[in-house]
């Protein structure tokens, strides 16, 4: 029997349907025609207690780029596969060719397998990206199964896919970057690289919402899967696990893209903000969660005084209701006239932030701005604040400021209630309980 699945979401059904029945995306159910994939755990193990297994620390291979092996916990694991997603442009393919340059010229064998470009578009940006070495193979190609044959035909030691969704799976039916492609080609790189211990990068490609393209199951196959973003007019980018098996999700990669490829960061405290000699009133630094990934977001205001009967809210990044609701806050517990002044507030880098932890940045960005007096770049304000003027515990505290730690912020601003233990070192944390005991802390 037939079946279809969803190339969005990866939900399978009886029947094809116009509308996926479980993402809601159109045109986007196909036939199946594929056997379901094979199981990574063996079929004839038996069942153990935990105590009697040797816990084997994984073996690791330095990436040769420091950003990149925090972020994967020490460096690729052998035999573990990784997925590397990001919006095309980004800099994925730069990132990995920089990586396969530095280690095949420390002496491994490295192959490069690119299903989107030629041998000389890749050889001509090593050069440029001085990654070319006689130990970096390129197999430019879209047939999957003589890769593979290259791959083991050579004891390699480091395989890079560009991209899966370029590849072809002779065996399997249908065109390229088709859910049952893409399964396909990520199982026989699974399968390699399990069988020859080498670690495998694919490289994936996300769709406009920013999810990665193709079946879900992909993300399951994979052990590791790394998001590499960026904003369209930055040269910064970042680089983020959003699944590790052998290490954390926690660590933040930063690089600026060049002339010469990718160059880690490693003081991130010129990121986001302009250091001590810029600094304006009214602009105030705070952690959103978006999912469980931290961002650091700048909130923007402007008062001004107003003209009109009633005075103008004008909100960019969060919404105008919620703008109104903390003027008002600030007006009656702060004691600022906020009805005389036009308010604009704007969430920098078109930033959205739906999370309350936001409150408290804003409403300090408001009596900053009214009373002009900046508040210190160096620090971060997270708190929800409640109609009373009280400042109430945000969800992850201790992620967010690890967040903010990583990014060179020295100073927090978080609610009285908020549990001890979460605080990491190297921020030092202002615990306060209501609004007006921030204000006094830095803009009186
Ligand atoms: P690329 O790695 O091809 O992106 P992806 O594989 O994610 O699609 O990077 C493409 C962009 O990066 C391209 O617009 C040019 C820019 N770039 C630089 O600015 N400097 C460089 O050294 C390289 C190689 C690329
Ligand atoms: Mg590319």
């Amino acid at each position: 029997m037939s079946r279809f699945i969803c190339s969005e979401c990866g939900a399978i059904s009886a029947i094809r349907t116009g509308k996926c029945n479980v993402c809601g995306s159109w045109g986007t159910v196909m036939q199946d025609i594929s056997a379901s994939a094979p199981n990574v755990a063996d079929s004839n193990s038996e069942r153990v207690s935990v105590r009697s297994v040797d816990v084997v620390p994984p073996e690791r291979i330095k990436s040769g780029i420091t950003e990149l092996d925090r972020v994967l916990g020490g460096g690729w694991v052998s035999g573990g596969v990784t997925l590397l997603g990001g919006q095309p442009g980004i800099g994925k393919s730069t990132l990995l060719l920089q990586t396969a340059g530095v280690m095949a010229q420390k002496g491994l064998r490295v192959l490069y397998i690119s299903g989107e470009e030629s041998a000389s578009q890749v050889a001509l940006r090593a050069r440029r990206l001085g990654a070319d070495s006689e130990n970096l193979y390129l197999f430019c190609s879209t047939n999957l199964e003589k890769a593979i044959s290259e791959v083991n035909g050579h004891n390699t030691e480091f395989v890079v896919l560009d991209s899966v969704q370029a590849m072809r799976a002779p065996e399997e039916a249908g065109w390229a970057g088709t859910p049952n492609q893409v399964r396909a080609v990520a199982q026989m790189i699974v399968d390699v690289a399990k069988s020859k211990n080498v670690p495998a990068v694919l490289v994936g490609h996300i769709t406009k919402e920013g999810r990665l393209a193709g079946p879900m199951l992909l993300e399951h196959m994979v052990d590791t899967v790394l998001i590499f973003t960026g904003e369209g007019y930055s040269s910064y980018r970042m680089l983020r696990a959003q699944k590790n098996r052998y290490g954390t999700t926690d660590e933040l990669g930063v690089f600026e893209m060049g002339e010469r490829g990718l160059i880690p960061v490693d003081d991130k405290s010129a990121l986001y903000w302009n250091r001590a000699d810029a600094l304006v009133p009214g602009v105030s630094m705070t952690v959103a969660l978006e999912g469980s990934v931290p961002l650091i977001a700048e909130i923007q205001t402007l008062c001004t005084a107003t003209t009109f009967s009633y005075p103008r809210r004008t909100a960019r990044g969060i919404d105008v209701n919620k703008l109104h609701l903390l003027a008002a806050v600030v007006e009656k517990r702060a004691s600022i006239p906020c009805a005389n002044y036009d308010i604009y507030l704007n969430i920098a880098g078109g930033l959205s932030i739906q999370d309350p932890s936001a409150d408290l940045a804003a409403c300090a960005a408001i009596v900053s701005a009214a009373i002009g007096k900046p508040l210190p770049p160096d620090c971060c304000f997270l708190g929800e604040v409640g109609l009373a003027g009280e400042v109430r515990p945000v969800t992850r505290v201790g992620l967010r400021l690890r967040e903010a730690a990583k990014l060179g912020f020295t100073n927090a601003v978080i609610s009285a209630r908020e549990k001890k233990d979460e605080f990491p070192l190297g921020i030092n944390v202002v615990r306060v309980k209501s609004l007006n005991d921030a204000i006094r802390e830095y803009l009186v």
